[in-house]
């Protein structure tokens, strides 16, 4: 679990880029995700928002950082106070006393007193870091604070200046993960895969998707992860066509690819792993053909990812061999030049070939500065993913017709290339044909 000092580093680290961004006269302010209301006086389930989490570890609704960078107590909580009502219906909250004592809150106050306390904590700042548009009330209260400095400074106090987005900051922070936050992917990562090689191992044709996404989220549960990092695709058939299905209904038939999508969360951090195969046991040879040419194409994705390169020239070298093996189907004809140049392609591969991973299965961070891609860095981790998704009703030959294949493996940039996190689950195509159907 993530340890009290490493949410004491990166508040730390993010000070640090504070001041030198915008001198010492700076404050933030980061707000926690809102309970929502499912019907009546039930919520759905409270997840709290990554960049809170990432700074504070700090798990219930209400809540508000705020950062002084500089000062003799930096870092301040607003929480819900103690409740022995709420603690008789729900459990007890950490309170004023356990934002200090747990969470590494210099001063903590109750949320019910944010309005009238924060404009003081503001006191002196020039630049106010918050993301403005994210939270109304939020945006309300920081509104009327700037007004309220501005007819302030007549009298000589400082006003605000700017307002600014701290995203660009902490996304880039959250980008980079220090060796706590790997631990945490790779343990995510490997209650994926053994989701993944348990339902591979059930699969037979006349189950329902859902009965095998019961599996994979069962084998979660079993090992720990208290929830997806999104909702699970589970596609039989012609459902391996739609990238994101998730209403996993239909009964797989003999005959079909099963595309699972499935990323298990463990300690905020989340998995994002696909796995195709055959759901009676056996690739018929379209269906290998294909398979082939989708892990060719992922292979040189993942032999292209190291430190100084360009994030765009991984999707590069999967797209060209792709579009090779696209020619190679006679799905396309002509040179590869020209159906990339074309983007011939896009009518089998819509997506692209990688994102960031870590706290939300989209991560933070930014894929281009300007028209310049990011450059891959030492602790950077992203997805290697290309698929071909052959839609019953396209133009590719008959037999491709209705199959849809992805490969998505979780790859971190490491100071001499690279390491597949996810490299442990099978892929290749023997491997997965002796292991599906397998459990007794
Ligand atoms: N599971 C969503 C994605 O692969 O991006
Ligand atoms: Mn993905
Ligand atoms: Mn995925």
């Amino acid at each position: 679990m993530t340890t009290p000092a490493e949410f004491a580093r990166r508040r730390q680290q993010l000070m640090r880029g504070i001041t030198g961004e915008a001198g010492r006269d700076a404050a933030a302010i980061f707000v926690s995700s809102r309970e929502i209301i499912r019907n009546g006086d039930v919520h759905h389930a409270f997840r709290q928002q990554s960049t809170f989490w990432y700074l504070t570890g700090f798990e219930e609704p209400e809540a508000v950082l705020v950062l002084r960078p500089g000062h003799a107590q930096p870092v301040t909580m607003f929480v819900r106070p103690h409740d022995p009502v709420m603690a008789v219906w729900v459990g007890p909250r950490a309170g004023v006393d356990g934002a200090v004592a747990q969470y590494g809150a210099d001063a903590a106050h109750p949320i019910e007193d944010l309005e009238a306390t924060l404009p003081r904590l503001l006191g002196g700042a020039r630049t106010v870091y918050y993301a403005l548009g994210e939270d109304a009330r939020m945006d309300a209260l920081v509104t009327r604070i700037v007004g309220d400095r501005r007819d302030g400074a007549q009298r000589g106090a400082p006003a605000v200046e700017a307002v600014r987005d701290p995203s660009a900051l902490v996304d880039g922070q959250r980008l980079i993960k220090s060796t706590a936050e790997v631990r945490a992917l790779q343990r995510a990562i490997d209650v994926t895969g053994a989701g993944l090689v348990a339902a591979m191992a059930a699969t037979r044709p006349g189950m329902y998707e859902y009965e095998i996404q019961a599996i994979l989220e069962q084998e979660y549960r079993r090992l720990g992860s208290p929830r997806e990092g999104f909702p699970t695709i589970a596609a039989s058939g012609e459902n391996s066509c739609t990238l994101h299905y998730v209403s996993n209904r239909r009964q797989v038939q003999k005959g079909d690819l099963m595309l699972l999508d499935t990323g298990a969360e463990w300690d905020y951090y989340s998995a994002d792993v696909t796995r195709t195969y055959p759901a009676s046991g056996k690739f018929s040879a379209a269906q290998r053909a294909a398979y082939d040419v989708v892990l060719a194409s992922q292979e040189a994705g993942i032999a292209k990812t190291a430190p100084g390169v360009s994030f765009h020239a991984v999707h590069q070298a999967s797209l060209r061999v792709l579009v090779e093996g696209l020619i190679d189907l006679k799905v396309l004809r002509g040179s590869v030049d020209s159906n990339i140049e074309r983007e011939t392609y896009r009518a089998y591969y819509m997506h692209s070939t990688s994102h960031w991973l870590g706290l939300d299965v989209h991560d933070a961070g930014a894929y281009r500065t300007g028209q310049k891609s990011t450059a891959l860095r030492p602790g950077m981790v992203l997805t290697v993913e290309p698929g071909l998704y052959f839609a019953p009703d396209s133009k590719a030959p008959k037999r491709l017709r209705g199959i849809g294949i992805r490969i998505e493996d979780d790859v971190l940039v490491t100071p001499s290339g690279r390491r597949v996190l996810s490299g442990r689950i099978p892929k290749a195509p023997d491997a997965l044909e002796a292991l599906v159907g397998s459990a007794g």
